[in-house]
């Protein structure tokens, strides 16, 4: 690719080419987002360097979904600063969800940045870093309704080359009370199916075998053609991406329980390249906490999309978040979520114990009583519980065979592979004569609670 050398902050002479130097926290959404924002400073110039000893410029993806993600952000930012003072000229910036929220807010806390930038205004960050190179401090935290950086391909920046993500959609509309996302990346909006065809087509081309279509609430995808009036939901929009890139595993996330229909269902049941793993988030077990969390569903309602999901796609594996300890969770809420995860038999979890977020519902309008020791224990219990599900899920997996899709060497050993099945499930295996990218049927011979472990049968 060719770099035109947009020389800002250095001499008119130089041909040197800045150096980048992107850190990221948090989601698969921001992940996606540093990429764009690579995409974006390469067009001026920009190089990536390999740590922020050698980097021009320095910015800092962030995360504000609990407080201890905010807290490991600053820490950072604050080591980020310290490199400024060793060396002068460089540029450190904050962007994401905390620049969003904390706005102005960071240098009333004594951490001096140089760039502001919240999750709309990438595209503007060329002009901020010019701006922060004549020493004033350079905000944009304006949110939109509009961008979803469409036309932007993404510099991709996963070590595998064999798994990847596309954005489909930017922003949430549904306010969960406990949730800051709202705040920060705006209203939602959906991408024009036809830029995200593209995109997952690039990966195609650069050897990548899985696309994963994010968004914070994939069901709710709804594109309108403001030509003709054609309607594209997220059941059509995927259904797409399988027929056109029939060599790629198609994943998606998050899927919110109140949205899940049963179109969506037999579309993914319909197509072998469409993964059969669903994120669903549960939060809570109680009706009443999840009417307090404004989640739009009841407990009988998510167990009843359970059931479709069972139906419809028998060998379907389910994970979920959970959340424990939320305003006025007694113990018997806390036991209806235990029970709601036995009676779903999630084949995996992110739990979490609940953080109070500035600005949110329920720091607005619920009292967070629950005391933090027993938000402890309860997280506790609910590790424990789905450490057993995690372990029964992987049992039966024992003796069957998957097609699995190497990502690359195993953490322990050179010579395994390892990789992940259709249902989300990594397995260990000796590499043999296969690489990463290829797909393998693996038969499963051993486990842990947090891998299967097997031999290859053949080469497909
Ligand atoms: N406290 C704890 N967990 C939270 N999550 C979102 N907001 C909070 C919060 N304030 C969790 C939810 C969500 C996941 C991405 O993070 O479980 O699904
Ligand atoms: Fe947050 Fe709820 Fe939107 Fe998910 S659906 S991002 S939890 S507000």
């Amino acid at each position: 690719m060719s770099y035109n050398n947009n020389t800002e902050n250095k001499p008119e002479s130089s041909n040197e080419r800045r150096k980048l130097f992107v850190e990221t926290f948090g989601c698969q959404m921001n992940v996606s987002d540093s990429e764009v924002v690579v995409s974006v400073l390469r067009g001026t110039g920009f190089e990536l360097a390999e740590n922020p000893g050698g980097a021009d410029v320095i910015l800092v993806n962030t995360c504000s979904i609990r407080e201890n993600a905010e807290k490991r952000a600053v820490n950072r930012i604050r080591q980020h600063l310290g490199e400024k003072k060793r060396r002068r000229g460089v540029i450190v910036g904050v962007i994401g969800c905390m620049a969003q929220r904390l706005k102005e807010q960071f240098s009333e806390n004594g951490i001096q940045v140089d760039i502001i930038a919240g999750p709309d205004s990438y595209r503007d960050l060329p002009s901020l870093i010019a701006e922060a190179g004549t020493g004033q401090q350079a905000v944009n935290i304006l949110l939109s309704r509009e961008e979803t950086y469409a036309d932007i391909s993404p510099v991709r920046m996963d070590k595998n080359g064999v798994s990847s993500f596309v954005s489909i959609m930017r922003g949430c509309n549904n306010f969960c009370s406990y949730c800051v996302v709202p705040h920060t990346r705006g209203r939602e909006r959906s991408r024009d199916p036809g830029s995200v065809i593209r995109e997952a087509g690039e990966l195609v081309d650069a050897g990548y075998r899985e696309v994963t279509l994010l968004g914070q609430n994939v069901n709710s995808y709804l594109w309108r053609n403001s030509s003709n009036g054609e309607k594209v939901d997220f059941a059509m929009l995927i259904e797409r991406v399988a027929l056109e890139l029939p060599g790629m595993r198609i994943r998606f996330a998050t899927s919110h329980p109140k949205d899940l229909s049963d179109k969506l269902l037999h579309t993914i049941s319909r197509y072998s390249n469409i993964c059969k793993h669903i994120h669903l988030p549960l939060q809570s077990g109680s009706s009443k906490i999840l009417k307090l969390m404004n989640r739009g569903y009841s407990r009988e309602k998510y167990l009843e999309r359970v059931g479709a999901v069972r139906e419809i796609i028998p060998e379907c594996s389910l994970s979920t978040d959970i959340i424990a300890g939320f305003c006025s969770e007694t113990e018997e809420d806390h036991l209806a979520t235990l029970s709601l995860m036995e009676e779903a038999g999630f084949d995996f979890a992110f739990m979490f114990k609940y953080s109070e977020r500035p600005g949110t519902g329920a720091a607005k309008n619920l009292d967070d009583n629950v005391p933090e020791e027993v938000k402890i224990r309860r997280l506790n219990e609910i590790i424990e519980l789905q450490n057993r599900l995690s372990f029964e899920s992987k049992k039966t997996d024992k003796g069957k065979i998957f097609e699995v899709l190497a990502e690359g060497a195993s953490k322990k050993s050179p010579y395994d592979l390892t990789g992940r099945t259709s249902q989300n499930k990594v397995v260990v295996f000796p590499a043999e004569n296969h690489k990463s990218g290829d797909y393998v049927n693996v038969e499963i011979t051993g486990f842990t609670s947090a891998t299967l472990t097997g031999k290859a049968k053949n080469k497909s």
